[in-house]
Formats: structure tokens, sequence, C-alpha cells
């Protein structure tokens, strides 16, 4: 496959189902995940310049910085901590509309707005953290949901 990335649409959802081929082609059968993260996170960037895209890894039961794009981030998020460790908890996608809003939001930095973040499993458990933030209030919906928790059972499947 060419490396290059081709998103048209004027949609989210179009751009969802235009991305999604292209980002399992480049993460299937790749056995590396540092390097699907990385190109996970390059490929949502890339399509939608969200602020800021990153995965958090479960390592000794705290998440630590993974791969990202965008200003530089908190190193480490505790269990249950945060809107990162909530869906670690919670093990579910967690929609934050307004991080002004969320109880013990972890600002890492002040431009960001809105955030969602969607929990890595493998046979139910959490691996790994994806975090998207946006500059813009409400950049969140159902369909990003829908989309990059089919991502992320793309990347889990890779470990
Ligand atoms: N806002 C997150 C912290 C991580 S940064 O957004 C990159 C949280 O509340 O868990």
């Amino acid at each position: 496959m060419a490396e290059e990335l081709i998103v048209r649409g004027d949609s989210k959802r179009e751009k969802y189902l235009m991305l999604l081929p292209q980002i399992k082609a480049l993460v299937e059968g790749k056995k590396d995940v540092i390097a699907n993260m990385v190109n996970i996170v390059a490929a949502l960037k890339q399509t939608f310049h969200f602020f800021w895209v990153d995965f958090y890894q479960v390592k000794e039961n705290v998440l630590v910085l993974g791969p990202f794009q965008g200003p530089v981030a908190c190193t480490r998020i505790q269990y249950g901590k945060g809107v990162c460790g909530t869906a670690w908890k919670e093990k579910q996608a967690v929609l934050v509309p307004d991080v002004n809003q969320f109880p013990g939001h972890i600002a890492c930095n002040s431009a960001s707005k809105s955030e969602i973040v969607l929990p890595v499993m493998i046979e139910g458990v959490v691996v790994t953290i994806l975090d998207i933030n946006s500059d813009e209030f409400d950049s969140f919906d159902a369909t990003d949901v829908i989309y990059l928790k089919k991502i992320c059972t793309m990347l889990a499947r890779t470990y």
C-alpha cells in the first residue's frame, strides 16, 4: 500500500470512512505496537487537525505517556484520575464537551477545550488509552466514538 494518506469528504463520518481502511492497512499484521500507535496518531492528526492526539499506556498500574502529536503533555496519570484515568477505570469511552465542567480534569494545556478518551482493551483488560483534545468546545460526538472504537480494536489486535 502507498504510505501516503488520502482522505477526502466533507463530513466527519465520510472522513472516518475513508481513513479506517487506510489505518487498517497500515497496522494490520504489523506487530510493533509502538510503530502502529505512531502511525495512528499521525493519521488522526493529519486528517482532523486535532489539537492533540495521544496514547497513554498502562505500565505498572499507571498511565504513562506514549506516542503523541501536539504540545508536551503530562507524563503519568493515576487510575481513576482525570478523563484518561476515568476511561481506564470505567472501561468505556468518555466524551467531555467542556473540560471545565469535568470534575478532576487534568489540564496539560490551557488551550484544550473538549476531549474524548477511549480504552484499548485486550480480553477485557485496558492496556492503553487513546486521548484526543480539541481547542474548541464540543468537538466530539457519537460518530467519533463509533469510529475511534474501531481504531482502538485494530490497535489491540497488533499487541
Ligand atoms: N486531560 C487529560 C490529561 C491528558 S492530556 O489531555 C494530554 C485528563 O484529564 O486525563
